[in-house]
């Protein structure tokens, strides 16, 4: 008797893990006045094709966040935790695997495309090294990729960019040119540290839209990085609210933008200009300054700031789940009206 060959009709896709899995990520840095404590036990992940935000004031950690996922922390910082990508630990790698896994897997994009690009070298050089180097592609293949993505982030005359020098082109076309070099080798990841602020508003709502449509086509997940909330509306579909470099609450999109829970959320919701409001109303910045990342106090960092504080609050507040797939770091069991 023959054996029969069992084929499964219903192949069974192992459950989707996340892209990237931040766990108790600490970033310190050495200073002669001491140890800067820049971003705190932050826990959070992104799923393949997701768009993510994390927002927070300038100083709150947003920055070193994401140069330590990249393994770009200046020499006097030191990150401690996990970030696996793709269940490998990127602060346990070295610097070749990093090498090889930034540009091809993980790509960044920076606030400010004139310092990030060459200035001695031109767009086409530029481009075309990445695909030489990270994909093995012969020169003439890389030129025609090279034009492709220019294409892509909708810039015209593309023989022409190619030939010019980053000094030639206008912050808006330079930051085009980084996003399409971002993409060039088809990353799984793109972490794009406040893409638009350099960028003069009519700009910044074109680069948003053009990194709306990259995603839908490539299916690229973005980490992306802002101090404006109004940026994030459109794009991201969760946000994490950073504060001292700490998790204060984690939301969907509209969520977070309609019905905040925490009251620094609720302050940076409120310093946004919004289409549903009327023109003459006036936008409340959160008055007072950040804790001192030296030597931070006891208790709720944002006590100081907040106009709820009340007695519990000189207690930590532990991260715990709000609404529907929330969670929220305040001792307060929602807003006052
Ligand atoms: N090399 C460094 N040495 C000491 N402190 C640093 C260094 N780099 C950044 N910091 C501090 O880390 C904190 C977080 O910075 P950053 O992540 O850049 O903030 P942002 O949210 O504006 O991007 C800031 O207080 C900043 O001064
Ligand atoms: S824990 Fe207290 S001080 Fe902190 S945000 Fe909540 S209410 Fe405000
Ligand atoms: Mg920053």
């Amino acid at each position: 008797m023959g054996t029969t060959k069992v084929v499964p009709e219903v192949i069974v896709k192992p459950a989707s893990k996340p892209l990237l899995e931040v766990k108790d990520l600490n970033v310190r840095f050495s200073t002669p006045e001491g140890e800067v404590h820049a971003v705190n036990s932050l826990d959070f992940s992104i799923s393949a094709g997701e768009v993510m935000a994390i927002v927070g004031e300038s100083g709150s950690g947003k920055t070193q966040t994401s140069l330590a996922i990249m393994g770009l922390l200046a020499e006097n910082g030191m990150a401690t935790g996990n970030v696996f990508y793709h269940g490998h630990d990127l602060l346990a790698m070295d610097r070749n695997q990093l090498n090889n896994i930034r540009g091809s897997e993980i790509a960044m994009i920076f606030q400010d495309p004139g310092a990030s690009l060459n200035p001695y070298l031109t767009i086409g050089t530029q481009m075309t090294e990445v695909l030489v180097r990270h994909r093995g592609m012969n020169q003439a293949t890389a030129n025609e990729r090279a034009c492709e993505m220019l294409h892509q982030v909708r810039l015209t005359d593309v023989d022409q960019r190619l030939r010019q020098y980053p000094h030639e082109l206008s912050g808006g076309m330079q930051q085009r040119i980084m996003i399409a070099m971002g993409l060039l080798c088809r990353p799984r990841l793109l972490i794009a540290d406040e893409p638009t602020t350099a960028l003069d508003v009519t700009v910044q709502a074109d680069i948003i839209q053009l990194m709306m449509d990259l995603r839908r086509q490539y299916d690229t997940a973005i980490l992306l990085i802002t101090h404006d909330l109004g940026v994030v509306a459109g794009l991201a579909d969760t946000v994490a609210v950073i504060y001292a470099g700490q998790m204060m609450e984690y939301a969907p999109v509209r969520d977070l933008y309609y019905r905040p829970q925490h009251p620094y959320s609720h302050g940076l919701v409120n310093s946004v200009p919004r289409l549903d409001q009327r023109g003459d109303q006036v936008l409340r910045a959160i008055p007072g300054n950040p804790p001192n990342l030296l030597d931070m106090p006891s208790g709720c960092p944002f006590r100081d700031r907040c106009e709820f504080a009340y007695s519990d609050c000189t207690a930590y507040p532990l991260l715990r789940t709000g609404r529907q797939d929330s969670l929220v770091r305040c001792h307060l069991d929602g807003l006052p009206e």
